[in-house]
């Protein structure tokens, strides 16, 4: 299935063509890649080639810097984007269970969007926040000691229907 994508603004069009003619174009791929996740949300087939096409860097080496690099994204994120922190804090104190329950409610896994488009769940390392362990961020919005039985109450509160 073909993905819809927005062509590059004009800054991200102008910042890969001044890329290209600098000696070593490849060499400037990270940077580039984290403008178009920056704007896109995600990096999409299609935005790589475009990537590919615009540096006149083969596409295998796009990707392959995009693949090598865990903070590179390739599905579009959902509306509300649920990050539970499994830093050690957050660990001992059940963010294992809140994030199984999550799951369990939301029916997908860590790095998964629901089917509508509404929800993602990611994880992090620590949110900084450790005395509020367990932590769970919705759209930057941070719950503290965050217990199973809360998780349908915060996600209703961002849209899940009961
Ligand atoms: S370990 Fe979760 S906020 Fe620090």
């Amino acid at each position: 299935m073909s993905e819809t994508v927005k062509p590059f603004s004009d800054s991200v069009a102008e910042y890969i063509r001044a890329c290209r003619v600098k000696p070593h174009p490849e060499s400037y791929l990270i940077s580039v890649l984290q403008k178009v996740q920056t704007e896109q949300g995600y990096l999409s087939r299609e935005s790589m080639d475009e990537v590919s096409q615009m540096m006149q860097v083969p596409v295998s080496q796009v990707t392959g810097v995009a693949t090598f690099y865990h903070f590179f994204q390739f599905k579009p994120k959902g509306r509300h984007t649920v990050t539970v922190c499994m830093g050690t804090a957050c660990f001992v104190r059940g963010a294992g269970k809140v994030l199984e329950k999550l799951s369990e409610v939301l029916k997908i896994q860590v790095g998964e969007t629901t089917p509508d488009g509404e929800f993602s769940i990611e994880q992090a390392r620590c949110l900084g926040a450790c005395a509020m362990a367990p932590i769970v961020v919705v759209d930057g919005r941070v719950y503290g000691n965050v217990q199973p039985p809360d998780v349908v109450r915060i996600l209703e509160e961002h849209g899940l229907k009961s």
